[in-house]
């Protein structure tokens, strides 16, 4: 009899032949194969040599890796009140947020408004970058604050880039990051010209802290999952956050803090070896390193990140075509994929979400977008060239969450990630967890249930909202601390409450108070 009611859904899955692939082809598949494949032993090896990487980021000679001290101290406590706003200058857009964190414990109301980042601006000066979102905040207030008499809102503002932060309210941009090239940036605190351009403007907001995005991720997600001890990017950059005790941070030693007291670092593990000694680079990562902006720089972010898989993909296949002994594109005009940077993740997303045995869709996007037409077997090397550098990426990104779980001993552990290549590349998530499982030698799963989603004992979870509620949440526990006096890393307290609701208790309106 016919099963009745709604049946199990099954995604939909491709079985793939090469019965039709030549053998020049085949041999090629082959190589790449070979040259893309990170077998769980070099898996292990990359995870031992991450570890010591992280300590020696926090060690007084330093690393490769920054490990940047973020003076966000402590998760919350899902009790934070208040009305903060939140910005984040992201590489395609700019968000500007409102939250609203009520008295009911981890519940958050948002408004927000969105604005495109000019790609103009990204290689512009810096006063048009900071005159810019200035413009952008100063609407979302006369737009949702018209004709009231404000005092000023405090700011969170999700800034993601590499800086080292001597205070919460301060950060020297150490160098661009994520194809971003603005001139008079680098080296200085970008804080004080984005203040002088909303002062500029009369726009009433106090920066209250300057946030990575993976601290934003790791705080937000820690609100309502008490379980989540990493916050991880897998976007357009790659990179994390985690808590870590001051006593593990022997370049903070001077400060004599307590060594239990705990301390937000934002990793900045894109740098990973830059030296060169682990990490399986093929020879298109060195062309990718060679013609970035910032070459020598963020060696792991360029061989796992959003913004360089589809350039990988090109490299390689653009390679193929040039080599006289692979038949590949035969007779075809290339010009289009001789473009660097014309083919983003969502291209190779696209080629492997494509669920037909013929990969018709792969044909007719590699016509529209580069106006080559594919024959079948060439279609099957490149449906399997875009599942490597797609598998590579989350191979080695599970690396980074390994070393960290294992340098602070967590057998279990819940990681917040967000990020484009996270949310929407197909099959990132499991195979990550793949990866963790090879790396960490897992064979059951908590409390002796077999493996698998909700069992792993460390999972990589769809984080909440780290740029705009995570955001808020730091500007509230930081205005919390400095009310109770508790002002380390906090640059100039009193500056910070000056002319907020808060510091007059008088005052009628609701104040961004924080219990
Ligand atoms: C780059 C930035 C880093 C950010 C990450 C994810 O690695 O340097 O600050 O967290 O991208 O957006």
């Amino acid at each position: 009899m016919a099963p009745s009611g709604p049946m199990p859904r099954r995604k939909q899955s491709r079985k793939g032949s090469m019965a039709d692939v030549p053998k020049d082809l085949l041999q090629e598949i082959k190589r790449l194969e070979d040259l893309f494949t990170v077998d769980t032993a070099k898996l292990k090896a990359i995870v031992e040599h991450f570890i010591s990487e992280l300590a020696k980021g926090l060690s007084k000679e330093g690393g490769s890796i920054p490990m940047n001290p973020t003076w966000c101290m402590g998760f919350p406590t899902g009790n934070e009140t208040g009305t903060f706003l939140a910005l984040d200058m992201g590489g395609t857009n700019l968000r500007v947020c409102e939250i609203n964190l009520p008295e009911e414990k981890g519940e958050f109301d948002i408004i927000q408004s969105k604005y495109r980042m000019p790609e103009e601006l990204k290689t512009g000066t810096a006063d048009e970058l900071w005159g810019y979102i200035a413009d952008c905040l100063q609407q979302f207030i006369e737009y949702h604050h018209e004709g009231e008499k404000l005092d000023k809102l405090p700011l969170g503002f999700t800034f993601s880039y590499p800086a080292t932060q001597e205070y919460i309210d301060h950060g020297v941009l150490q160098r661009w990051t994520k194809g971003f090239d603005i001139e008079g940036v680098e080296g200085k605190d970008v804080v004080p010209p984005f203040e002088a351009a909303l002062e500029e403007r009369g726009v009433p907001i106090k920066l209250t802290a300057l946030i990575n995005d993976t601290t934003g991720t790791l705080i937000a997600s820690s609100y309502t999952d008490s379980e989540m001890k990493i916050g991880c990017i897998f976007g357009t950059g790659c990179n994390a956050a985690y808590m870590e005790h001051f006593g593990e941070v022997p370049k903070l030693a001077h400060m004599k803090v307590d060594p239990q007291q705990e301390i937000a670092i934002n990793c900045e593990w894109g740098a990973f070896d830059n030296e060169h000694k682990i990490l399986p680079r093929t020879q298109y990562d060195v062309i990718i390193d060679k013609d970035s902006p910032r070459p020598g720089q963020q060696s792991f972010e360029k061989m796992v990140a959003g913004l360089y898989l589809g350039e990988l993909f090109r490299l390689v296949l653009l390679d193929l075509h040039e080599q006289p002994h692979v038949k590949i594109f035969e007779g075809q005009d290339v010009s289009a994929l001789k473009k660097p940077y014309s083919l983003d993740a969502s291209f190779l997303s696209d080629i492997e979400n494509d669920p037909y045995e013929n990969l018709q869709e792969t044909h007719d996007t590699f016509n529209a977008k580069l106006n080559i037409k594919c024959t079948k077997p060439e279609l099957e090397l490149i449906r399997r060239l875009a599942e490597l550098i797609g598998t590579r990426s989350a191979r080695l990104s599970a690396c980074g969450v390994a070393a960290i779980c294992k340098k602070k001993g967590y057998k279990t552990a819940h990681v917040g990630a967000d990020g484009s290549v996270f949310n929407k590349y197909p099959h990132f998530k499991a195979r990550g967890a793949q990866a963790l499982k090879e790396i960490l030698d897992w064979d059951q799963g908590r409390d002796g249930k077999p493996l698998g989603r909700g069992n792993d004992p460390v999972e990589i979870l769809p984080a909440e909202d780290g740029s705009g509620v995570g955001a808020a949440l730091i500007a509230a526990l930081t205005l919390k601390r400095v009310q109770e006096g508790n002002v380390m890393g906090i640059r100039d307290p009193e500056g910070m409450l000056k002319g907020m609701k808060a510091s007059d208790p008088k005052s009628k309106q609701v104040a961004p108070e924080v219990k």
